[in-house]
């Protein structure tokens, strides 16, 4: 008799149902897997014969053939185990049959998120699973866990003086926008991205599904629990483009998906390779990555905040007064580094700051008045500006002003006489490109939802395309 117990392969976030069969008949003792398994998958007959084992259950000296269905779709990873050793287990009479989700013991809180009506059991061993079924030790139902977010962010108040810096971090919290800051080494870039997660609000239920989905086929959920807090991830620049964008054997996330909803920060963001950076572009204009390989496409979500820092040169004096680079002109030096971005990728960016270096008077400085606490407050209130502002316009899928794209954007930043004539004539003045046109007008609508103002004002509209003014310069350099 065959033995069945249903499981899945993921493509993907989504999952394709697998029927694992095990069958355990009379012939020369042997104990084979197939259904075009990995080596991942092949291995687990030793696991499972060691678990059997140490469970005191012998394997029969018969011939175990163990089916996983489809045929034609590749099994990859450790997942396996568990469904094998069910099924052996039912084939040799130590189990009884069972409607639910079974999951190892550290996956239960992840897995009680499934549905409240579904029975689940999270079994620490076989035998506690064997005990169960028999009915001598009935295991509890795990509980959905969510980890709430730590006091322990680091916090805004140590960072002395870099008012303007604190604004736009502030600006690109509210409206989700990309930021890009350019200073000298020291200058404390490193440090204002390390706290953006203290003033970004917690995630949304909806987000956070999304969110854990994408950890959770990279295996990157501790515990089981997932968290409500954005991600925020920061890769070494010496990453590859699989590790970024996703992809490689197995097709995995990388790391724009695992920041999804959350923030992608790209420290020393030239020194990423040219061809790495590029391959954001698309996913920056889309929200998500469609990775293709000859056999199989997987697409993953991916709606990050982008958040760059750099030095203005390689040697990152360029903008102190008074320098003179032994390379050349300071103008030169700056223009070949910053040349490494492309200009399409530096066109996406809606905030471009310079973070001068702090000065010594700064330095000794009381700690300032404001902290995280309060930024935090006022992103929160705008973000809930925001959310409601869309889901009244009946666009649920969008929450923040980043978001907005064509008719959607123009419904929510109309401009008055003032601000049409202004926005012309800098357009005019700045060669705005039509993306950098509409990216002025999402970070006004921001501005404007910090200031709790229905109607963009000339005010917004001057202040976000200050934040433009810079990335000209780079592009041109570009
Ligand atoms: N505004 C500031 N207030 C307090 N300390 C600062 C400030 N800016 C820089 N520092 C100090 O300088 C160090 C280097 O800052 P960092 O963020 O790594 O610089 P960058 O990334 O711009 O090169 C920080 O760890 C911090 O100790
Ligand atoms: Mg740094």
């Amino acid at each position: 008799m065959v033995q069945h117990v249903a499981t899945v392969a993921f493509e993907g976030i989504e999952a394709r149902a697998v029927d694992v069969q095990v069958q355990v008949a009379p012939g020369l003792p042997a104990f084979n897997v197939v259904g075009l398994p990995d080596k991942a998958v092949s291995e687990a007959r030793e696991r499972v014969r060691a678990a059997l084992i140490a469970s005191g259950l012998a394997l029969p000296a018969r011939r175990i053939t163990v089916n996983m269905a489809p045929a034609d779709l590749p099994k990859e990873g450790s997942h396996y185990d568990l469904p094998i050793a069910l099924g052996l287990m039912a084939a040799i009479g130590a189990n009884a049959r069972s409607e639910g989700l079974i999951c190892p013991y550290a996956c239960g809180p992840e897995a009680a998120w499934a549905s409240p009506e579904m029975e689940i059991i999270a079994a620490g061993s076989l035998i506690q699973l064997a005990n169960h079924f028999k009915g001598s030790q009935v295991l509890m139902r795990p509980k959905p866990k969510v980890r709430e977010t730590p006091d322990t962010l680091l916090d805004l108040k140590d960072i002395k003086g870099q008012e303007s810096a604190k604004r736009a971090l502030e600006i690109a919290a509210a409206g989700g926008h990309n930021l890009l800051m350019v200073g000298p080494p020291g200058a404390g870039k490193s440090m204002l991205a390390a706290r953006l997660p203290s003033i970004l609000p917690p995630l949304s239920p909806a987000e956070l599904l999304e969110v854990s989905m994408v950890a959770s086929v990279a295996g990157e959920i501790e515990e089981g629990a997932l968290t409500n807090r954005r991600p925020f991830r920061a890769p070494h620049h010496s990453a590859s483009m699989p590790a970024l964008v996703g992809g490689g054997l197995r097709a995995k996330p990388g790391e724009i998906s695992l920041a999804h909803h959350g923030v992608l920060f790209l420290d020393e963001f030239p020194e990423f390779q040219p061809a790495v950076l590029d391959s954001l572009r698309q996913p920056l204009e889309s929200g998500d990555v469609t990775i293709v390989r000859a056999n199989y496409r997987v697409t993953y979500p991916a709606r990050f905040m982008m958040v760059g820092a750099m030095n203005p040169c390689r040697c990152g004096r360029a903008s102190d007064p008074g320098f003179a680079c032994r390379r050349g002109a300071n103008d030169r030096c700056a223009a070949d580094y910053q040349g490494r971005l492309s200009g399409p990728l530096i066109d996406r960016i809606d905030l471009h700051i310079e973070v001068p270096a702090v000065s010594a008077a700064d330095l000794i400085l009381p700690a300032p008045a404001e902290g995280s606490r309060e930024v935090a407050a006022r992103v929160a209130r705008a973000r809930d500006a925001q959310a409601a502002r869309y889901a009244a316009l009946g666009l649920a899928g969008i929450r923040t002003n980043a978001q907005a794209h064509g008719p959607a954007l123009e419904e929510v930043a109309k401009l008055d006489n003032a601000g049409l004539a202004l926005i012309r004539d800098a357009a005019d003045a700045m060669r705005l490109s039509a993306r950098g046109y509409h990216r002025v007008l999402r970070v006004a609508r921001t501005l404007a939802d910090l200031d709790v103002a229905e109607k963009i004002g000339r005010v917004h509209l001057a202040e976000a395309l200050s934040y433009r003014a810079l990335a000209d310069e780079v592009r041109r350099a570009a």
